[in-house]
């Protein structure tokens, strides 16, 4: 039987990646997706999310808009997408209009209607889930468990040590962790290492196909250089390897380690990953308090769920 998921997504190049294997691939039930303000405004992320479901010939997902703006901070758009969330990509139009409801309410209502517990794939600020868990706390029973694209056990994108989704809205993913949600951490451990390499995605690009000339311009996104110069190519899958450890989740290796999400300073937004091997002295004089174990990914196999990754969308590996 499929698994019943619902993505959380602020589309974004590597959301649109992620929403086409979730609306695609055969043991994922997509029962819909809520949207956020993130990588763009939430407009554009709604629009985004419909045309991006409608290339996959799912304009049959329902999608609601959530939050317009963090918790307490004002929203602050990625650069790394382009103005339009979609790196320039065009998509047609989608005969779909949004949802009525806010987000939260979907979320809800989607959520006690599955017959199976649902897998809440974030791919995005988690400040839809914090609002969901905090108004609406009776859902956690029918959650099966939260696979989250955030975070970073080792070195941060956004700022130094904290990664975009969890620095845009840091309140939101420390009430998400503190829920009691069982949580899988896809962070950059794992996000910066899973790639297609320019040459194919410019062969997909260039196909009669028009799934395969999405994916393939969507792939070929260049992101500015961290040392400026001209823009370079990444070719990440991003966000889509989340929703790929769904279906191999054999490709990665993980850990159950404590993590706390920093709220001060400089480090605000950093997910620190508890790695010691034995209690330290903060431990043992009983300054911090170590939370319910996250599973966080920490080695993948790149090549294997890349692979994953094109065979999902039906697409050539080579
Ligand atoms: C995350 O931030 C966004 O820019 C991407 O869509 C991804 O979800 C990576 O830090
Ligand atoms: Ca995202």
């Amino acid at each position: 039987m499929p698994t019943p998921v619902i993505l959380d997504v602020d589309t974004g190049v590597d959301d649109a990646l992620a929403l086409l294997v979730a609306a695609r691939h055969p043991d994922l039930e997509l029962l819909g997706v809520s949207c956020v303000a993130g990588n763009v405004s939430l407009d554009r992320v709604v629009e985004n999310t419909l045309r991006v479901l409608a290339a996959a010939g799912r304009s049959d997902v329902p999608v609601a808009a959530g939050a317009q703006r963090p918790l307490i901070e004002s929203p602050r758009a990625a650069t790394v997408h382009g103005t339009d969330g979609l790196g320039g990509v065009e998509l047609a139009p989608s005969p779909r209009q949004v949802e009525s409801e806010h987000a939260v309410e979907f979320l809800r209502r989607t959520i006690l209607a599955s017959t199976e517990p649902v897998t809440l794939v974030a791919l995005a600020p988690q400040t839809n889930l914090a609002l969901l868990l905090r108004m609406h706390p009776e859902v956690i029973d029918h959650v099966d468990r939260l696979v989250f694209m955030g975070g970073s056990a080792s070195v941060g994108n956004a700022t130094a040590v904290a990664e975009f989704n969890v620095w845009h809205d840091p309140e939101a993913a420390a009430i998400v962790l503190d829920s009691g949600v069982p949580a899988y951490m896809y962070g950059l451990d794992v996000f910066n290492a899973v790639a297609v390499e320019e040459y194919h995605a410019a062969r997909l690009a260039a196909s009669d196909e028009p799934l395969a000339r999405v994916v393939g311009a969507l792939l070929g996104n260049r992101v500015s250089s961290s040392h400026g110069g001209e823009p370079e190519y990444s070719g990440l899958i991003g966000d889509a390897g989340a929703v790929c450890s769904l279906v191999d989740p054999d490709a990665l290796g993980t850990r159950l380690l404590p993590v706390h999400v920093e709220l001060a300073g400089r480090a605000r937004g950093q997910t620190v990953v508890n790695l010691r091997g034995r209690p330290g002295e903060d431990l043992a004089h009983g300054l911090v308090v170590d939370r319910v174990p996250v599973e966080v990914a920490l080695t993948v196999d790149a090549p294997r769920l890349a692979g994953v990754f094109l065979d999902s969308l039906g697409l050539p590996r080579s």
